[in-house]
């Protein structure tokens, strides 16, 4: 029996590193104080990821090299070929998405409304081929611009887990 998908994507949990991170420069500082006012510890977590990824600048960054590399990087001519000509409204809208999904501000949501990401991916055939490419573009593009192993991890096992739901293909 198939276990319900959640209709929200997984939020990163970046451990322990949610402890030591307090004390840094947070992502913004009332996020930070609810986290801390509600003890909600994937909140705290995920307010860290953002963090740990560079803020806006570092996230920009990050998208910008995802779709660098899905075009110009042959083994990414699969998904490549799903996305539109030019990819301007796709790093827009990734660049949105990930900024609350990493534990930033909402961006995507207060654009668009709920992400309904399976849905939104449901007119794109994706199977394990096109989840695999996808993951290993991301683990390549988190390499290049210098997140530590440690958080390139943990990023990549809740990409796993949101990729994987976006199947929509046997294969
Ligand atoms: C599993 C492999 C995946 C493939 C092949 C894929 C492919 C695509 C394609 C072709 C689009 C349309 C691009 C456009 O309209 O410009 C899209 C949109 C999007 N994707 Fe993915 N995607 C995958 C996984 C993911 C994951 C894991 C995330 C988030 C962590 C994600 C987030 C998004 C977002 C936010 C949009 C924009 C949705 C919208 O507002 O229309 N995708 N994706």
């Amino acid at each position: 029996m198939k276990l319900t998908v959640p209709e929200e994507p997984a939020v990163p949990d970046v451990g322990d590193r949610a402890a030591e991170s307090t004390t840094t420069a947070a992502s913004t500082e009332s996020t930070a104080a609810e986290s801390t006012a509600t003890g909600d510890a994937n909140e705290s977590a995920a307010s860290n990821a953002y963090a740990l990824v560079g803020g806006e600048a570092g996230v920009r960054t990050l998208v910008d090299r995802f779709y660098d590399l899905m075009d110009l990087e042959a083994e990414f001519a699969g998904i490549r070929a799903l996305h539109p000509a030019t990819l301007d409204g796709s790093r827009d809208k990734l660049f949105w998405f990930l900024s609350g999904w990493l534990g930033g501000p909402d961006l995507y949501i207060s654009r668009f409304g709920h992400p309904r990401l399976r849905a939104r991916h449901l007119p794109y055939a994706i199977a394990t081929p096109e989840r695999d490419q996808w993951l290993r573009c991301m683990a390549w593009a988190m390499e290049d611009v210098g997140l530590a192993l440690g958080l390139r991890e943990r990023l990549l096992t809740s990409f796993f887990e949101t990729a994987d739901w976006m199947r929509n293909r046997a294969g």
